[in-house]
């Protein structure tokens, strides 16, 4: 039998954030660009699967969780979410001061303490966003495709009428794919830019 997509269970956290890990750099292997591996996770799967595991998918083949993708109905709400109930608690775990000033462990430290905020005209038009990784043995293969259209399906469950997303310029693959789904650039970053779509 080949991979199959299923909604993600309670207990399968730790193989997310491995995942985030392994396709951290541009979508190839972070492991090796920062000292402590659970960093990426607590940003960009941790508040996901907290505050909105119904919106959690994942791809799995006989070797086990080889995917992932993420999202959020209503941006702005999950933000505020994410300062009561997310952000407070990885804060006091990960406080500043602790690597190399601008080392990369640093820049995700400061990011949890002074996260971003998608900008309003994106959200505005464009509400949900969402996170996908996968694995190198799933990529490919179709599972982004399946993966985005089961999300979007269930974006559009929760009443949301667009997404978006941000990716680096440095990761041209994934810019064809969202290209290929859909997606159009809607907002230019010195190196990433947030692209989105009707759903
Ligand atoms: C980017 C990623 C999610 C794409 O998923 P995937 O499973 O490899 O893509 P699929 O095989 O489902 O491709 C879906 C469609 O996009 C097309 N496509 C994929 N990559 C493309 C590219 N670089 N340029 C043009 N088209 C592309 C495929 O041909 C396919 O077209 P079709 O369904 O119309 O025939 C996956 O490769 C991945 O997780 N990479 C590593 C992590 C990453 O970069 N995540 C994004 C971070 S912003």
């Amino acid at each position: 039998m080949g991979p199959r997509i299923r909604a993600f269970r309670p207990g399968e956290e730790r193989a997310l954030y491995e995942i985030c890990l392994r396709t951290g750099a541009s979508g190839e292997d972070a492991s090796t660009m920062y000292r402590d591996p659970n960093l990426l996770g607590e940003i960009y799967v941790g508040p996901y699967l907290h505050l909105a595991p119904a919106l959690a998918l994942v791809g799995e083949d006989e070797a086990g969780v080889a995917g992932y993708v993420l999202g959020v109905p209503d941006t702005r709400a999950f933000e505020q979410a994410c300062e009561r109930e997310w952000w407070p608690a990885i804060r006091s775990r990960y406080p500043l001061g602790v690597h190399p000033p601008n080392s990369p462990d640093d820049r995700l430290i400061r990011m949890i303490h002074d996260p971003p905020e998608a900008s309003a005209d994106v959200v505005e038009r464009y509400p949900a966003h969402l996170h996908i990784d996968l694995l190198p043995r799933l990529q490919g293969r179709g599972y982004g495709r399946l993966l985005l259209e089961a999300l979007f399906d269930g974006l559009r469950g929760f009443g949301a009428p667009a997404v978006h997303l941000g990716v680096g310029l440095a990761n041209q693959r994934a810019i064809g794919f969202y290209e290929r789904m859909g997606f159009t650039v809607v907002h230019r970053y010195a190196d990433s830019q947030v692209m989105a779509r009707p759903l």
